[in-house]
């Protein structure tokens, strides 16, 4: 059973190849004292690849409904009480370099530059230094951090720190990037240039972007597919393939087909995840 589990069939004559595949993923914490949390219940869900054009899923939660343990599973932070993650067919056992995750609050190496923290990845690895300079060099352009390079970050905002994060997980390429309500702790005006330049950069990138929020707004700006979850423990109470708007700018939040979708959203949210 155990070996059979190792591999999954990625590849079929009717189904594109799977990036991810998760399969009835339930984690239940155990505390020190033996206290059980059941965090998630019976996840399931497939992205499959779209080559050439990156994709982003986004799993809308309530606080504390377990959208974080779902992300750890995957990146293979925590393992799986039962079920399974599979990433190109491969089981999760622990992280890897297939997997870069960005959290909420900023994890950038305060003594290094800005350039240094974004290169540090590519420098474990071994990778000399033009090269890593010619690949920062991209990677800061594409955030908007060319200038900022030599920096260190304590003297960047908010919104500066997070792309630093992000350029930090890019540059190693990653097949899917997992995102932890990134913009969570930025003010408004911010947090929308930050999902705008999310939404540029997945175009450019072939990758697969998981992207956790509890803001609906957010959710349906960036989603191309939404999965919707119970409060804890954490179940999908649906999938929604969110329209593909024309133009995604200022203008839309307020719009009424952006409103419509978002209030779709709301009454799964507030409808089905405050009864059982
Ligand atoms: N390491 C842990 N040990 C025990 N309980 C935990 C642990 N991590 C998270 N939890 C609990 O699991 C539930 C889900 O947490 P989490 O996945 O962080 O939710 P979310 O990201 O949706 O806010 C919460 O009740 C939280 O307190
Ligand atoms: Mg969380």
């Amino acid at each position: 059973m155990q070996e059979q589990a190792e591999t999954i069939q990625t590849k079929t004559e009717t189904a594109a190849p799977l990036v991810i595949s998760v399969k009835n993923l339930s984690v239940t914490y155990i505390g020190r004292d033996g206290e059980q949390t059941e965090a998630v219940r019976d996840v399931s869900f497939d992205v499959s690849d779209k080559p050439g054009c990156g994709e982003i899923i986004v799993f809308l939660g309530p606080s504390g409904c377990g959208k974080s343990t779902i992300l750890k599973a995957v990146a293979g932070l925590i393992q799986p009480t039962k079920g399974e993650c599979f990433v190109d067919g491969k089981l999760i056992k622990d992280v890897g370099r297939d997997r870069g995750m960005v959290f909420q609050t900023y994890t950038s190496f305060a003594w290094l530059t800005v350039r240094k923290n974004v290169e540090y990845g590519l420098k474990l690895q071994g990778i000399e230094k033009e090269k890593r300079r010619g690949l920062s060099g991209k990677i800061l352009e594409e955030v908007g951090l060319a200038e900022f390079a030599e920096r260190y970050p304590k003297d960047l905002s908010g919104g500066m720190k997070q792309r630093v994060a992000i350029a930090r997980t890019l540059i190693n390429n990653p097949r899917v990037v997992l995102m932890d309500e990134p913009f969570g702790a930025l003010d408004p005006q911010t947090r929308w240039g930050m999902q705008s330049l999310l939404l540029d950069i997945s175009k450019r990138e072939n990758n697969t972007i998981i992207f956790v929020t509890h803001d609906v707004s957010e959710a349906v700006y960036l989603a191309d597919t939404c999965y919707v979850l119970s409060k804890r423990p954490a179940h999908i109470l649906e999938r929604v393939d969110v329209p593909t708007f024309p133009v995604k700018d200022i203008t839309l939040k307020s719009s009424a087909e952006f409103r419509t979708v978002e209030n779709q959203l709301l009454n799964m949210l507030y409808n089905k995840s405050g009864k059982d």
